[in-house]
């Protein structure tokens, strides 16, 4: 019913992905799988809605209706059985500004933030642009598998930690992390007093087979120290629409981000953004469920392609996201060597895993939210290359 195959060209399309690639890598012939866009047609209950609003060629000033912020809950009770109040959910122009807003409104200058690396490397600029202190509480890896390491996240934690940024499910390690782990996390938070600000933007692409946990449904008591991002940003590749959601149940909490966002005037947002939220999560769970079987597929592709012909690249097996973490060290690289040896001898642009923070080095992040195709030519190149180091 959805051709993922289908192969569209996005250049000159303003993309930063495929259009910016030559300021990025220093090459434009180079096949795009950095940044975490999907090539993929968005589907058509999302373009016949704004295709009918572009119709009606007057795009004044607007609000989110009932129905935009109905379409979130829907979506959230559906697929995690949680249960969100209409207001409860603040908007916000993205993810990232909500994150910088969270460590404006919830801490100050000097105090510090705890983040797991290697992670979503925007979550450094958001503490250390703003003078707060990063503390990194890096991920441990053993035979392929990252866990948080909570002994020395206790340990590090003093009267002037005030936020955790959990990143949930975790880019780029691909965890969807558990029930357990999670509770862990919060036990922690809940004796010190520590808000989690829970970056869940990815948990719609959380894989067949695996589960996602959003923060706040462990608990009452849990919900009550937790700030929730979520977008349909990632799910139906809408980046462009600058559009997503924080949600707060705790109305201290959000009354002084709302305060803060106001402040800023930055919760406008586009008449856009809001009409393909509000088909995407009304009409968009069978899309979904495709989406992330054919991306299962190519997950697979690559894993299997690995293990047959580039034993030298481990990947590791995400549970969400359409991002593969290559473990990269067999090939004794260091990171610069391994970002210039997979642009120039492979022709294959992707993110270099110390981009991400400490425990990052020696690995490279791959985006496969691409059709089929274009990934089997991607690791054809990336083998051809591996064959010819000496
Ligand atoms: C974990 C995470 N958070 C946030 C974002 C970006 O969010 P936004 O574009 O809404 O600012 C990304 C994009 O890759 C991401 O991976």
């Amino acid at each position: 019913m959805w051709n993922f195959d289908e192969e569209i060209g996005r250049e000159d399309s303003d993309s930063v992905k495929y259009d910016l690639r030559y300021e990025k890598f220093g090459k434009k012939d180079i096949i795009p799988m950095w940044i975490a866009d999907m090539d993929f047609r968005t589907p058509g209950f999302i373009t016949e809605k704004l295709q009918e609003r572009l119709d009606h060629e007057i795009y004044g000033y607007f609000f989110r209706s009932p129905k935009y912020y109905d379409s979130i809950i829907s979506w959230l009770k559906t697929r995690y059985d949680w249960s969100v109040e209409r207001d409860h959910i603040c908007f916000s122009p993205g993810t990232v500004p909500a994150i910088n807003l969270c460590t404006l409104t919830f801490t100050r200058p000097g105090e510090s933030i705890i983040v797991q690396p290697p992670v979503y490397y925007p979550f450094f600029s958001a503490v250390e642009s703003h003078g707060r202190q990063l503390i990194y509480n890096q991920l441990r890896e053993k035979d392929g598998k990252w866990t948080m390491d909570i002994e020395s996240l206790s340990s590090m934690i003093t009267p002037g930690t005030k936020m955790i940024i959990l990143c949930n499910p975790h880019n780029p390690v691909g965890r969807a992390w558990s029930r357990d782990e999670l509770m862990e996390l919060a036990r922690i938070c809940i004796k010190n007093r520590i808000i989690i600000l829970s970056d869940e933007i990815h948990c719609d692409l959380t894989l067949p087979g695996y589960r996602h946990t959003p923060f706040a449904t462990l608990s009452d008591e849990i919900a009550d120290i937790t700030v929730i991002c979520i977008a349909p940003s990632k799910t139906f590749n809408l980046a462009g629409l600058s559009t997503s959601s924080v949600i707060i149940s705790n109305p201290v909490l959000r009354k002084y981000f709302m305060h803060k966002m106001d402040s800023l005037h930055t919760g406008n947002g586009n008449i856009f953004g809001s009409i393909a939220s509000t088909a995407a999560y009304s009409g968009g769970h069978e899309w979904l469920d495709a989406l992330t079987a054919y991306l299962e597929g190519n997950i697979n592709y690559v894993t299997d392609y690995c293990r047959e012909l580039i034993p030298e690249i481990i990947p590791v097996r995400p549970e969400a996201t359409y991002m593969l973490w290559l473990d990269c060290r067999k090939l004794g690289m260091t990171g610069k060597e391994l970002r210039e040896f997979f642009v120039n001898r492979a022709g294959v642009g992707m993110n270099e895993g110390s981009e991400f923070g400490p425990g990052g080095e020696g690995f490279m992040r791959m985006n496969v939210a691409m059709p089929r195709s274009r990934v089997e030519k991607a690791m054809q190149q990336i083998e051809k290359a591996v064959s010819h180091i000496p």
